[in-house]
């Protein structure tokens, strides 16, 4: 069975995601910070495994807790949207915080992973955002976009130094989606998004290495 370890599976996207690998019958490994969330995912028949994304001595430990299980499927989605605003001092020290979870935490356990999702000729996504395109930005939420745009350029060059290896790396933005971060006025269900970029994945081959893509596949302006 093909194995796929999804961060911030707890609740949102994630949670989703691992619905949707388990009743397909994919092996799942899903990551939490609070323990409290493991019952809902081990009813889906996950793997639990306690994770938070500011904790990078144990983000670079990580891989040594799997040993035994290839993974052919890395899916980077945990993050925070964080202050509208860095208009105080709050705020500024919020920012670094995103930046942690959002950009330095992915590209940190994408390193960590890489020997083993290359042994299975795997994948490693990225959940990251349209807010993070600066050809494409509508203002607003300056250190999310800016943690997104930090994380895609993270990524990008990570995929350019590992052309060749048998590792795709790509970059989706899910679309608008309701979650709690998406409110309730998002466009997109969980179920839909997740479909789609499920059936996108599927069918990556390297040529998307390092691309930045919609839910629906399509490219999109950095
Ligand atoms: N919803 C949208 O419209 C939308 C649009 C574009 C991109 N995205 C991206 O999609 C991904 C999933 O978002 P979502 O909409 O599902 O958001 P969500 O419902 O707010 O869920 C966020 C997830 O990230 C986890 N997380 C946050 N900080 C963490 C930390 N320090 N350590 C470990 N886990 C942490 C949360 O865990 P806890 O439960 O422990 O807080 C939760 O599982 C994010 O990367 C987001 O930026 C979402």
């Amino acid at each position: 069975l093909p194995t796929v370890l999804i961060t911030g599976a707890g609740r949102g996207i994630g949670l989703e995601f691992a619905r949707q690998y388990a009743a397909a019958g994919w092996e799942v490994i899903a990551t939490v910070r609070d323990p409290a969330q493991a019952e809902m995912l081990r009813g889906l028949g996950a793997r639990v495994e306690t994770l938070d994304m500011e904790d990078f001595a144990g983000l670079a430990a990580f891989p040594a807790r799997l040993a035994g299980s290839s993974i052919d499927l890395f899916i980077a989605n945990a993050g925070v949207s964080g202050p509208q605003r860095i208009d105080s001092a709050e705020a500024a020290g919020q920012w670094g915080q995103v930046h942690a979870v959002n950009a330095v935490a992915p590209t940190l356990l994408a390193e960590a992973l890489l020997p083993k999702v290359a042994a299975a000729g795997g994948k490693m996504v990225a959940i990251t955002s349209r807010m993070g395109s600066i050809a494409d930005s509508s203002g607003g939420y300056i250190a999310y976009r800016a943690s997104k745009a930090a994380l895609n350029a993270a990524w990008r060059a990570l995929a350019l130094s590992v052309a060749g290896q048998p590792v795709t790396l790509t970059m989706f933005h899910p679309g608008w989606v309701k979650t709690d971060m998406g409110g309730p006025n998002a466009l997109l269900s969980m179920p839909d998004s997740v479909a789609s970029l499920r059936r996108v994945i599927e069918s990556l081959s390297s040529a998307q290495n390092g691309a930045f893509l919609n839910y629906d596949g399509e490219p999109l302006p950095w």
